[in-house]
């Protein structure tokens, strides 16, 4: 078994599939002591709320102790390079080193010298399989099976430079879903998927609606003059919506009335608030499989 979790390809369907099958019990937010006696270190190069706090009360919900290095207060800052910081922190024995840093493939290399589980929690544009996982763990709960095969699942928003929307596409094509890329021409990926520039063009066969947010730290030349220049094109709204049979994710943080308008974000359609609580239970689900005796 891959001791890792670099991307979600270093998962085979099953592993994922039974991680699935965890989180849904972990639902139920009971403290367990599946990782008594674990430790977990948590360095994270990058800003995070979410990802950051839901791998924390994972660790926590399954009894393993945690260890959150503040890396602007870390050596790095000082000149340590990353490779002898992470041999540093896995001298002191940890079980998994949870990871996110805006280089790619950082977590991959790291991984190679560490004897501990090296959990990506995102990679530059790379990579954000925890991510991944617990959107396709709220798109097959919400439609109670892994057969994505009948359903499309509309990505909106800046794609090229989104880690989500690439750990998304990989495992929802593995599920069977059709993917259309719903963007402006210069956030396309380097992919060959459907595309369209107008949503409404497309609205009657989608059944999943990911917004993504602009990511303009990753951009180098400024491609819009304000966000809500992008939004005019790309907010998604109650008039796009209509009353169609369908629902709307996005792994925060959202540009509210950019991304998502208010009165979406308020829709009982908008799946935002139970990603964030699924994220726990998913992520409970990774740390067992990887570390479990
Ligand atoms: C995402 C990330 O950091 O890649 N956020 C998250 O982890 N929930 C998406 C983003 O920053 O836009």
């Amino acid at each position: 078994m891959n001791k890792n979790l670099t991307h979600t390809k270093d998962l085979s369907k099953n592993n994922i599939i039974n991680i699935l099958k965890r989180a849904e019990i972990f639902l139920d937010e009971k403290k367990r002591d599946i990782l008594n006696g674990k430790l977990v270190i948590n360095i994270f190069f990058e800003n995070s709320t979410r990802t950051r706090s839901s791998f924390e009360i994972a660790s926590k919900r399954l009894g393993a102790d945690v260890v959150n290095l503040d890396v602007s207060r870390s050596s790095t800052s000082k000149g340590e390079t990353l490779y002898d910081t992470a041999m540093n922190l896995d001298s002191m024995g940890p079980d998994a080193i949870v990871v996110r840093h805006k280089n790619a493939g950082v977590p991959k290399i790291l991984s190679k010298y560490v004897k501990a589980s090296i959990v990506n929690a995102g990679d530059g544009a790379h990579q954000h399989p925890s991510q991944g996982l617990l959107d396709l763990f709220t798109i097959t709960k919400h439609f109670n099976t892994y057969d994505l095969s009948n359903k499309t699942i509309a990505i909106v928003g800046d794609i090229k430079n989104s880690r989500v929307a690439n750990s998304d596409i990989e495992l929802f094509q593995r599920f069977g879903a059709k993917i259309i890329l719903v963007t402006p021409p210069h956030f396309l990926p380097n992919k060959k998927l459907p595309y369209t520039f107008d949503i409404k063009e497309i609205i009657d066969e989608v059944d999943v609606i990911i917004s993504l947010r602009t990511q303009t730290e990753r951009h180098t030349n400024p491609t819009y003059a304000s966000l809500a220049d992008y939004g005019h094109n790309f907010k998604i709204t109650k008039e796009i919506l209509g009353n169609r049979d369908l629902i709307v994710m996005h792994p925060g943080p959202v540009h509210r009335n950019i991304d998502l308008s208010d009165e979406v974000m308020s829709d009982e359609r908008c799946k935002v608030l139970e990603q964030v609580k699924n994220g726990v239970a998913v992520r409970m689900a990774i740390l067992e499989h990887l570390l479990k005796d």
